[in-house]
């Protein structure tokens, strides 16, 4: 299959590019770079021997995404590109709801003309809300979210699944994602945010290789077996095989909504263990308040997917924390510089 992947040069849409690749199937790349790098594309060309087609643009560009669809003979898209800083989307509501909405919307108006009607959607856990019960099942109710991010998320899901009520050609997977983290165990891709990290994982391996001092633990007096908040962190190469399955096994029109975990939740103090204990890097850390708006512990029913998708995540924590490390390591600023180029 030839699909059009949007936001592919970003963390889960390149480990995504290697599995598509290494299944046999062509991939065309849509990415405006706000986020993601022209170098994360030569480094899956570098693992999977494959060409990658790279189109610099927008997804809210009709006038390109129309001449990308007479161009390529697309037959699926996959739709990662979106901003994601939970944090960010509440001081710039509007550039979240233009670039998460309008831009899905305008892709999915741009796909209906080209009489392309095959959609992957990577949605969140935050669109179950505050007031879920854990662990998560794809048969609740999407919740309140509490940020423009999550909402974004919530209003496409709602769109896609209207979308599919009216019109019966459509196809689409929502998927659900955890927490992803890790990287290809060829440390080639991985994680590479822009300024101060926001997410946990990449908070760590940065402390680790020497780019900040210390670690803060945002609470440690939530209602947890230590205090520290509980995640379901999964291999982002598991997730990047969870986009394939559920692509391969799109066959009838309609939604399908799929959670992406592992089922089993991790505290913030136990990731840190598992990373030095698997890693033997010290990570420093201090126990900092509560950050507004996380919540105490959630973790994804996964059953759903292994059951119709056939999917499981099979990397387990001690790979999660190799790779990560192996990525960081020879990478120490990301794609901007290699340490093996600085010598
Ligand atoms: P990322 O920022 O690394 O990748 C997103 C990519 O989209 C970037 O390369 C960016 O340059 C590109 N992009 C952004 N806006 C664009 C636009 N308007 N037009 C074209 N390209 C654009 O993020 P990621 O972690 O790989 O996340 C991918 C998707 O998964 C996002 O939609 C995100 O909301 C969702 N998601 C991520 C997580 C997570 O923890 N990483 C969790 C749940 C959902
Ligand atoms: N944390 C710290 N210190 C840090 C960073 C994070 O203690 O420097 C803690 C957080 O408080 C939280 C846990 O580590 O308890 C995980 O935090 P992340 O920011 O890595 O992940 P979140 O669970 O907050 O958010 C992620 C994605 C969102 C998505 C959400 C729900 O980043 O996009 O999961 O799926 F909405």
């Amino acid at each position: 299959m030839k699909i059009l992947v949007t936001g592919g040069a970003g963390y889960i849409g390149s480990h995504t590019l290697v599995e598509l690749l290494e299944a046999g199937h062509e991939v065309v790349v849509l990415d405006n770079l706000c986020n993601g790098a022209r170098e994360a594309l030569a480094r899956v060309e570098q693992i999977t021997g494959q060409p990658v087609s790279f189109v610099e643009g927008d997804v809210r560009d009709r006038v390109q995404l129309d001449a990308l669809f007479d161009w390529h003979d697309i037959e699926a898209v996959i739709h990662f590109a979106g901003l994601k800083a939970v944090g960010e989307s509440v001081a710039k509501p509007l550039a979240y709801y233009d670039n998460n909405v309008a831009g899905s919307l305008n892709l999915c108006q741009a796909m209906a003309a080209a009489g392309v009607f095959r959609l992957v959607f990577s949605s969140s856990a935050t669109v179950y809300g505050p007031e879920a019960p854990v662990p998560y099942t794809e048969t609740l109710p999407r919740g309140r979210a509490t940020n423009p991010y999550g909402t974004s998320k919530a209003m496409v899901e709602q769109l896609l699944e209207d979308l599919c009520r009216a019109d019966e050609r459509w196809s689409v997977s929502l998927l659900r994602y955890f927490n992803p983290i890790g990287a290809h165990p060829s440390g080639l891709i991985g994680e590479d945010p822009q300024g101060v990290p926001n997410n946990l994982m990449p908070f760590i391996a940065q402390v680790a290789v020497g780019r900040r001092s210390h670690l803060a633990v945002f609470g440690d007096d939530y209602p947890t077996p230590d205090g520290s908040c509980v995640r379901d962190y999964l291999h982002v190469v598991d997730l990047a095989a969870g986009h394939v399955r559920a692509l391969e096994a799109m066959s009838s029109p309609g939604v399908a909504t799929y959670n992406l975990g592992t089922g089993q939740g991790y505290s913030v103090l136990e990731m840190v263990a598992a990373f030095t204990a698997v890693t033997g890097q010290a990570v420093p850390y201090q126990i900092a308040p509560r950050r507004d708006g996380d919540l105490a512990a959630f973790w994804a029913d996964a059953a759903k997917a292994e059951r119709e998708l056939g999917w499981r995540a099979l990397h387990g924590l001690e790979a999660m924390m190799a790779d990560t490390w192996r990525w960081q390591y020879h990478n120490p600023k990301g794609y901007r510089l290699r340490v093996t180029d600085a010598v």
